[in-house]
């Protein structure tokens, strides 16, 4: 466990993690990428936990990016090394559960991409949302430049990215960066009962219908098909499936297990 994020298990097969570094905007240094890691390790095999929320401690940041302070007298090879080993974007994407971001306040750099590789976005309308590396005679090293076109177009990426601005929450909203903007008093409570409701889903078929969405990125669309239909079938396998059908057919709420 770590001081530099936090761990909670929520009601609801809910985990939030929180990014705690608020006098430095909960910016993302080595020990914060590496509990990071070890979270989800931990999160992937916890049972009882269906749906992870990630979010930045205080009122002021989600997370505004890298560490800065670490790029000083970063030499190539050592950069290179250091991002592969603490690729906390791909772990996020490759994660096998939903991942929310809360976004409730600066969202920058490494902030925003890793915001991108969370499953679903819900920002306050006030937050502030971009890719400022340019600012610092730098590109997006996350994944930015590949997912942020996937979001919200080739034209936004490459203006968000060559121009450093921010957008607020609402802006982000309205050209598909985040899929909501709350009021900021709102936001925790917004984002508590999306993840209830995906908390009392089927374990599995979340799991199946996180694989799928993400093969549509690789895979062209027969073979996405071909995919969609194995994971389908298998589902027919689980007692989740069976109860789920059952709940139906005898008009009652199904209460899902992940068998
Ligand atoms: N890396 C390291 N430290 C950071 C940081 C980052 N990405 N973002 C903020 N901080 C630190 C500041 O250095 C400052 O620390 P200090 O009090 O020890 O001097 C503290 O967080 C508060 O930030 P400050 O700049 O004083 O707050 P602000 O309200 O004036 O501005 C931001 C907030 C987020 C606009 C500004 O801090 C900023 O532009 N940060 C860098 C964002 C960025 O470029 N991210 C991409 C990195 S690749």
């Amino acid at each position: 466990m770590s001081d530099v994020l936090l761990t909670e298990k929520l009601d609801g097969h809910i985990a939030k993690l929180t990014v705690n570094r608020p006098d430095k905007m909960n910016a993302l240094n080595g020990e914060v990428r590496c509990a990071i890691l070890g979270a989800l390790d931990r999160l992937a095999s916890d049972e009882g936990v269906r749906v992870v929320i990630l979010t930045g401690a205080g009122d002021k940041a989600f997370i505004a990016g890298a560490d800065i302070g670490e790029f000083k007298d970063a030499r190539p090879v050592e950069q290179y090394r250091a991002m592969q080993r603490g690729d906390i974007y791909l772990a996020v994407e490759r994660f096998p559960k939903p991942v929310i971001a809360m976004i409730n306040g600066y969202c920058l750099g490494g902030g925003c991409e890793l915001s991108m590789a969370c499953d679903m976005r819900v920002a306050a309308t006030t937050a502030k949302i971009g890719q400022p590396e340019i600012n610092l005679g730098l590109i997006p090293g996350g994944g930015g430049s590949q997912r942020l076109p996937r979001l919200v177009g080739e034209g936004w990426a490459m203006r968000l990215i060559m121009s450093g601005e921010m957008i607020t929450g609402d802006k982000a909203a309205a050209i598909g960066l985040v899929e909501a903007a709350v009021p900021p008093e709102e936001l925790e409570s917004h984002v508590m009962e999306l993840a209830k409701n995906i908390g009392s889903r089927s374990p599995i078929a979340l799991q199946a219908a996180k694989e799928t969405i993400l093969a549509a990125r690789r895979m062209p669309l027969d073979e996405g098909l071909k995919f969609e239909r194995g994971w389908f079938s298998l589902l027919f396998s689980t007692d989740d499936m069976a109860e789920g059908v059952g709940a139906f057919l005898e008009k009652r709420k199904a209460e899902f297990r992940g068998s």
